[in-house]
């Protein structure tokens, strides 16, 4: 199948890329991703200085990541001589993040304008108001003729503005989302921030970013027409399916590997190919669509109970909220009280329960 998918005119050999972070790090890093058979290379976000990293940084569940990482360990000089040299020639197009400010840009745009095949700015530390953001891409712009992707933070507070300001500024695409924050988590044995950070905060990532990515991915993808990278709690291979649905033109993944290990690159892009025969496409170009928008429904369905498949566990009774339903030896709904809500079908560990979505 043709895994390959094109955006501002770079080709690159399937829609998963790996997202900034410590996995991009330095060349062998790169390099064993680019073995697992990723469709590009983005790099880890190259500052003006190396960043001085709190550990620990990085603790995860298998629902999300919390990391107090902050941008490359390694100065730009680090990466001029010990990592863009071991990258030459490589069949995949190269990202090279760069963050943050406009003077930051400034140096770092046309120190790596011969490496990159095209830059992406992380917006992470320079707050909610759009105007160092439209500095950074203006700045750019002038030292390089490369795609520039802007990388999107959650906290902003208008997805859509930031995707039609930066592309009116000049940028050709956008990634979404990086991490969420601040978030604090308490350690099950300690009671304390497992982050060696300032207060024990950190950015979110992983599964349970998905729908907020995935949602401002399909917000920007259904009113601004610029290209979308979507990054956020992919971890199996029907979420690259999903983001590329909601109008993703490709997708970045790290947290999923963090969590699952490092492989879960090469079974993903392996997967590729039935996971898009499933839904339909032969291609997986053919799954990106500019979505459309979803009018609101307010017909009540109810929900069926296949016996077949019911273990009469009862999770369905227990956390119907409008107490419609009662297991016995088979499964009562109350037609009369069931709101069809749909929180029973989507809890039902066995998919027993079908006809409300
Ligand atoms: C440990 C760690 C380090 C990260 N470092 C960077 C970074 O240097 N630059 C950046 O733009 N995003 C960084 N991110 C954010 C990721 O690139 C990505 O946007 C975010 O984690 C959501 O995707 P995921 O759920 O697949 O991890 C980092 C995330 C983690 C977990």
């Amino acid at each position: 199948m043709d895994l390959s998918v094109e955006i501002c005119g770079l080709k690159f050999k399937n829609p998963l890329l790996p997202a900034s972070g410590p996995l991009v790090g330095d060349a062998d890093k790169l390099l064993y991703l680019y073995e697992q058979g990723v469709g590009g290379l983005v790099t880890k976000t190259i500052s003006t200085k190396a960043a001085k990293v709190p550990r620990p940084c990085i603790y995860a569940t298998k629902d999300f990541v919390i990391n107090a990482e902050l941008w490359s360990e390694h100065p730009p000089e680090f990466w001029k001589e010990h990592v863009f040299p071991k990258l030459k020639g490589l069949d995949v197009p190269i990202i090279v993040s760069l963050g943050y400010t406009e003077s930051d840009v400034d140096t770092l745009v046309p120190m790596f304008d011969s490496d990159a095949d095209a830059f992406e700015f992380s917006t992470h530390y320079v707050g909610k108001s759009l105007d160092p953001i439209i500095a950074v891409v203006k700045t750019a712009r002038k030292h390089t003729k490369k795609p520039i992707f802007m990388k999107l933070s959650p906290h902003m507070p208008d997805p859509v503005e930031f995707a039609r300001v930066v592309k009116e500024t000049g940028a050709d695409g956008v990634v979404a989302t990086n991490s969420l924050g601040p978030v604090y988590v308490a350690d099950k044995k300690t009671g304390k921030s497992p982050l060696g950070s300032a207060g024990g905060y950190g950015w979110i990532s992983g599964p349970v970013l998905k729908p907020i990515s995935l949602a401002i991915v399909r917000k920007i993808a259904e009113e601004v027409e610029i290209p979308v990278i979507g990054v956020g709690g992919i971890a199996k291979v029907e979420d690259v399916v999903d983001y590329l649905e909601a109008g993703a033109n490709a997708v970045q993944m790290l947290s999923g590997a963090l969590i699952f290990g490092k492989q879960l690159y090469g079974k993903i892009v392996a997967g590729l190919p039935q996971a898009l025969e499933r839904r339909g496409y032969s291609t997986a170009s053919e799954a990106i669509k500019r979505p459309v928008p979803i009018p609101a429904k307010y017909r009540r369905n109810l929900p069926r109970v296949d016996m077949e498949k019911c273990t009469l566990c009862k999770l369905c009774e227990y956390v119907c909220s409008y107490f419609a339903i009662t297991v016995t030896d088979t499964v009562v709904v109350n037609e009369d009280a069931c709101f069809g809500c749909g929180l029973c079908q989507s809890r039902c560990p066995v998919s027993a329960i079908e006809g409300v979505f």
